[in-house]
């Protein structure tokens, strides 16, 4: 299931560490299937394990551990709204219900049109900038107050495919 130019993709990543520790590239692997895909499936893990060389259940281990990876299909923009303690004291659970409210989801959903799917996250390591949230796990966007929250909903719909 993997295309040869994933493969030369995934064997960049695995020529970066010592031939006995090629297990090691197993989340650039996963990043390249998301960035392909949107999301990461039981096949794909099963693909990456295979050309690894190791457990499909390790892959599966990694996947699960890290929530940047999608277990299930994504809206094109996914907003991750961190509702760790520090920005909780600044407003990230107001700012996450602001987001699902606004695009009608629960946390964790997608909107019905595809567009925007909405989840809480851990820590982004900007904690002085919160509210904080990550924009389709590239993006960080900082001191998210309701009408920031609404202008970038806004400017996402723009870029729209
Ligand atoms: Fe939210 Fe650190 S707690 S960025």
């Amino acid at each position: 299931m993997l295309s040869e130019q994933t493969k030369a993709r995934f064997d960049r990543e695995i020529a970066k560490y010592p031939a006995d520790q090629r297990v090691s590239a197993v989340m650039a692997c996963l990043s390249i299937v998301q960035q392909e895909q949107g999301w990461v499936s039981p096949e794909s893990e099963k693909a990456i394990a295979d050309h690894i060389g190791m457990p499909a259940i390790a892959v599966h281990e990694v996947t699960t551990f890290y929530n940047m990876y999608n277990q299930k299909p994504v809206g094109q923009f996914k907003i991750n709204v961190c509702t760790n303690l520090p920005c909780q004291l600044r407003d990230g659970q107001k700012a996450l219900k602001h987001l699902c409210d606004k695009l009608g989801v629960e946390d964790g959903g997608t909107t019905a049109d595809g567009l925007f799917t909405v989840q809480h996250c851990e820590c982004l390591g900007a904690c002085a900038d919160a509210p904080v949230a990550l924009v389709n796990d590239r993006q960080m966007v900082s001191f998210m107050s309701p009408e920031r929250l609404d202008e970038m909903v806004e400017a996402l719909k723009a870029q729209a495919k």
